[in-house]
């Protein structure tokens, strides 16, 4: 992986853009009404937050990289990603296993040229969670109660991705945010649990009531009667 620095021409101009956008934002924060002229400019010189995608918020900072950092935009485009938000992703391959190989960030966020992608340290700066695994989800909507033990599901060799982002959100409780579509209906049509709890390569889901739903009776000895909406064990 080369990164050209093209200091004279490229980050000359991205110099003179990062001090306006600066202002920009500057002005943004202290007028919030006029937003979207502001976004508009923002978004012509790239200096966007990248990537508001599930599992993430926001992670890749334009304007860090280009001018912190004094990366060339052609260190970065067109090679490892296109112009375009959400290209990455719509390749179907942008994965934290294609980054461990070098693709997308990975170019550089392989240890040598920044930091890496697989310390257990490293998460939390790209994700904004140190992307700790629950060892137990309670679900509470909208019936009290039924569990998902997390580990198992794990320890059984399922990968990360058989379940995030496509069936849930890697964020406990983000399922329940959702009345009204996370139900038995739901899972009867293979969405959530139902995609494997269909009898195939799992129990199914009308079948087994009680495993999976342990009841207030189970929830109250699980958690002593408290009154928490999601609950997550292991913290
Ligand atoms: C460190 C890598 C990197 C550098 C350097 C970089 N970009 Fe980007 N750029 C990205 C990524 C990542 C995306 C999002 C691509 C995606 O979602 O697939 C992106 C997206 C864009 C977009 C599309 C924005 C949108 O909202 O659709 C534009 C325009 C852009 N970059 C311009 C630039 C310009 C101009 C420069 C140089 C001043 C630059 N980039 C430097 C990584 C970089
Ligand atoms: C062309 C090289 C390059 C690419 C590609 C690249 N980075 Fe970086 N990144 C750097 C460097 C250099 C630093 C600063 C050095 C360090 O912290 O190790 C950095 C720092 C960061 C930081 C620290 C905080 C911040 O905002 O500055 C985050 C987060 C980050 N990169 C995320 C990403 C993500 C996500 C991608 C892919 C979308 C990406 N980077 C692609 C070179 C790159
Ligand atoms: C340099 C930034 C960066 C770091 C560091 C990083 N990730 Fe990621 N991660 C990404 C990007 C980019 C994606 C793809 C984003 C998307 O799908 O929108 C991703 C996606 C994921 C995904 C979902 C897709 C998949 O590959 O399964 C998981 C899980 C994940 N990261 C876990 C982790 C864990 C655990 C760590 C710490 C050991 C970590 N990440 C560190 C950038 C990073
Ligand atoms: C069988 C399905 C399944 C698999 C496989 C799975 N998860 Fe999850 N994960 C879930 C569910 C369900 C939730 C809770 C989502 C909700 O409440 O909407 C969750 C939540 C999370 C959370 C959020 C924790 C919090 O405190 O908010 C993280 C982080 C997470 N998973 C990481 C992982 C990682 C890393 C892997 C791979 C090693 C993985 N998951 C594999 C189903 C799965
Ligand atoms: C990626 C596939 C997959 C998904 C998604 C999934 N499961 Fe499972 N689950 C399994 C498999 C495989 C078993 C092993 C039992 C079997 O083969 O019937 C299992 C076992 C279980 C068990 C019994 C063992 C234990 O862990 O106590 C419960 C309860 C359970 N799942 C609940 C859930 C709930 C609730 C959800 C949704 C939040 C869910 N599962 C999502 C594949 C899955
Ligand atoms: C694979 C796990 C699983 C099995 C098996 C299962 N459920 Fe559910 N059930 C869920 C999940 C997940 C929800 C949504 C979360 C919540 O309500 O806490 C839910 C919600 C419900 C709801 C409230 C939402 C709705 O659809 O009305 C009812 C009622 C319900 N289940 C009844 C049953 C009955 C009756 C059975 C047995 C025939 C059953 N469930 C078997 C996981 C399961």
């Amino acid at each position: 992986m080369k990164i050209s620095l093209k200091l004279v021409t490229v980050l000359g101009v991205a110099i003179v853009a990062g001090g306006l956008q600066l202002d920009k934002v500057a002005q943004a924060t202290a007028e919030p009404e006029k937003q979207p002229a502001e976004e508009k400019v923002l978004h012509a010189y790239g200096d966007t937050l990248i990537l508001k995608k599930e599992p993430v918020g926001n992670m890749f900072n334009h304007k860090s990289h280009v001018i912190e950092y004094e990366l060339s935009c052609d260190s970065c485009h067109p090679d490892l990603f296109e112009r375009k938000r959400g290209a990455a992703k719509a390749n179907g391959d942008y994965t934290m296993a294609s980054l461990e190989e070098g693709m997308y960030c990975g170019a550089c966020h392989d240890g040598d040229t920044a930091f890496n992608t697989v310390d257990e340290d490293t998460c939390i700066t790209c994700h904004g969670s140190d992307m700790v695994e629950p060892e137990t989800v309670v679900f509470v909507k909208p019936v009290k109660a039924v569990i998902f033990s997390h580990t198992e599901h794990t320890e059984m060799g399922f990968e990360c991705a058989s379940c995030h982002s496509e069936l849930f959100e890697m964020k406990v409780g983000a399922a329940e945010e959702q009345p009204g579509k996370f139900t038995m209906v739901a899972l009867y049509e293979g969405k959530y649990c139902g995609a494997c709890h269909n009898g195939d390569d799992a129990f199914a889901s009308d079948t087994l009531c009680t495993t999976c739903h342990i009841g207030v009776q189970g929830f109250e000895r699980m958690h002593g009667g408290g009154e928490k909406t999601a609950a997550k064990g292991h913290e």
